[in-house]
């Protein structure tokens, strides 16, 4: 895993070896900016340049400041991230969804694949050259866990959470819900697939134990968890 301290960099950066994944993780406040800014840090109006026609009408149509701040962050980090990872400028990247919207980059390398995210207060990127996910949440409480925790989990993770000492159940519960949300991203299918016929261990080493055949065998899936 290569941790990216910033999305953008002045000078090119080393391309991907196989199985290696670039992982960019950042805080978004909503009244952040940087004047002028930089080649790792743009100003907020640098961010905006680099969008597309698309990616712009979608930014303008968020109604709160830190949705739209982390709309922003994601997809100008994304293109200077991906841009610098195969050595493009990052406003000519362009991006075509697959038929259940994962945004693929055209022309790209055969083998690159990413995943973005984008949560109030934080975003994440990653690129891998193979199938990728990424998933973020904020850690915070989550309210009617007996219903959404039916949605999100499988019998036998639900007999987990409920044995979990009730401090701890929320931050259980997004841990299970960020794995799966990012391993259905990975293979393309995000919610289309019902998160609760997806099967994992959420426990210190996280793992796949049981997938529906759309998303092949869950021996391929590998999970890493961080709380930060
Ligand atoms: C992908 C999905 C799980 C995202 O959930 P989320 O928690 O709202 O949002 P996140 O910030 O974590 O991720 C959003 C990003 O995932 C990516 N994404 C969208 N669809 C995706 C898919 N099928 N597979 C992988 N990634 C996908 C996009 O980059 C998206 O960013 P954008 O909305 O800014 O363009 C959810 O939107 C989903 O299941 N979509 C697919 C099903 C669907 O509705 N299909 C209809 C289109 S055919």
């Amino acid at each position: 895993m290569r941790c990216m301290p910033a999305a953008g960099f002045a000078r090119p950066i080393e391309p991907l070896k196989q199985g290696e994944i670039a992982l960019w993780l950042a805080k978004v406040s909503a009244l952040q900016d940087v004047a002028g800014g930089t080649a790792d840090a743009p100003s907020i109006e640098q961010a905006a340049q680099m969008l597309d026609a698309e990616e712009t009408e979608r930014l303008v149509r968020f109604r709160h400041l830190e949705d739209r701040m982390s709309y922003l962050a994601a997809h100008a980090g994304a293109r200077m991230l991906l841009g610098r990872l195969i050595d493009v400028p990052a406003k000519t990247l362009r991006f075509e969804p697959s038929a259940h919207g994962k945004p693929a980059l055209v022309a790209g390398p055969a083998d690159f694949d990413f995943s973005l995210s984008h949560a109030r207060g934080a975003v994440a990127v990653a690129a891998a050259r193979m199938s990728i996910g990424v998933d973020i949440e904020p850690l915070r409480e989550v309210d009617d866990m007996a219903s959404i925790s039916e949605i999100a989990l499988a019998e036998e993770e639900r007999k987990v959470l409920w044995s979990a000492p009730a401090a701890l159940r929320s931050r259980l519960f997004l841990r299970y819900w960020t794995l799966k949300e990012a391993l259905l991203k990975a293979a393309g299918l995000g919610f289309t697939i019902p998160p609760n016929i997806v099967v994992i261990d959420a426990g210190p080493s996280p793992a796949v134990l049981s997938v529906p055949d759309a998303l092949g065998p869950a021996g391929q899936w590998r999970l890493i968890a961080s709380a930060v």
